[in-house]
């Protein structure tokens, strides 16, 4: 197996470029996102093997709502099928499941289906894989943002005791370190509203490879990038 010398505990991934997988080969887009959903269980596996604890995976976003409805349409069914035969893999691979985003806003079956992904892998302790849906990184913090209000009117909490951990503490991801790995594929260079408050020194990998070709080989690559990193957060 591969050796590192230092494997980041989170790793959060942008998986990005499946449209542009599927136009290369003349076929719909959708093609993409298939082939891109075997790239999501083989980087799963991949992860919980070398022993990554955290694995956050960017699936859909607040403004992927914007795209045609019957590409939403396909996009809801592939993650149904996900929940539905990946509990097997997780189970046996001991991963914990869990999401961020507003999942009340999907279909009720899906909601069913992670609800009962969650609660069945619960005790699960080798990685926990956190799946983005429907997330937005604006929504969230604006969301926390409504959460402190609130306990301040109510007289729960004072404006001076609000720093920056109540901040995190409101956020979807209130139970997980921020990420010390970012990795975006298919060489887009910008954030598009993924984690904004949690990346604050998050170390970030481009990879020019569509995300349906991001396999075991490239993730091992973003690590061995990512051990030559000397990350000093400000200081010496
Ligand atoms: C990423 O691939 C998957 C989602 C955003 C759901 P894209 O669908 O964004 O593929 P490109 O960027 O158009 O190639
Ligand atoms: C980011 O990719 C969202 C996900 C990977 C789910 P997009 O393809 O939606 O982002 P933009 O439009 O290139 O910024
Ligand atoms: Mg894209």
């Amino acid at each position: 197996m591969e050796k590192f010398k230092k494997i980041p505990e989170h790793i959060a991934i942008i998986m990005d470029g499946n449209g542009r997988w599927a136009k290369k080969r003349n076929l719909p887009r959708i093609f993409g996102h298939r082939e891109g959903a075997k790239s999501v269980k083989e980087i799963t596996k991949a992860c919980a093997e070398i022993g990554v604890k955290y694995l956050t995976l960017f699936a859909f976003s607040t403004e992927n709502w914007k795209r045609p409805d019957n590409e939403i349409k396909f996009l809801m069914n592939l993650l149904n099928d996900y929940l539905k035969k990946e509990e097997k893999t997780l189970l046996n691979n001991n991963i914990k499941f869990d999401t961020i985003g507003d999942i009340s806003k999907l279909p009720e079956k899906i909601q069913k289906k992670i609800n009962r992904l969650k609660k069945i892998t619960k005790n699960c302790k080798r990685m926990t894989l956190i799946l983005a849906l429907n997330y937005g990184a604006r929504n969230e913090i604006t969301n926390a943002v409504k959460k402190i209000s609130s306990l301040v009117k109510k007289g729960e909490l004072k404006i001076s005791e609000i720093d920056e951990s109540t901040i995190s503490k409101n956020l979807y991801t209130a139970k997980y370190p921020d990420p010390d790995l970012l990795i975006r594929t298919s060489g887009e260079v910008r954030v598009s509203n993924f984690l904004l408050w949690q990346i604050a020194y998050t170390e970030l990998y481009i990879s020019k490879v569509l995300w349906p070709d991001f396999r075991k080989k490239e993730l091992y690559k973003a690590i061995h990038e990512y051990e030559k990193r000397e990350r000093r957060y400000g200081g010496l």
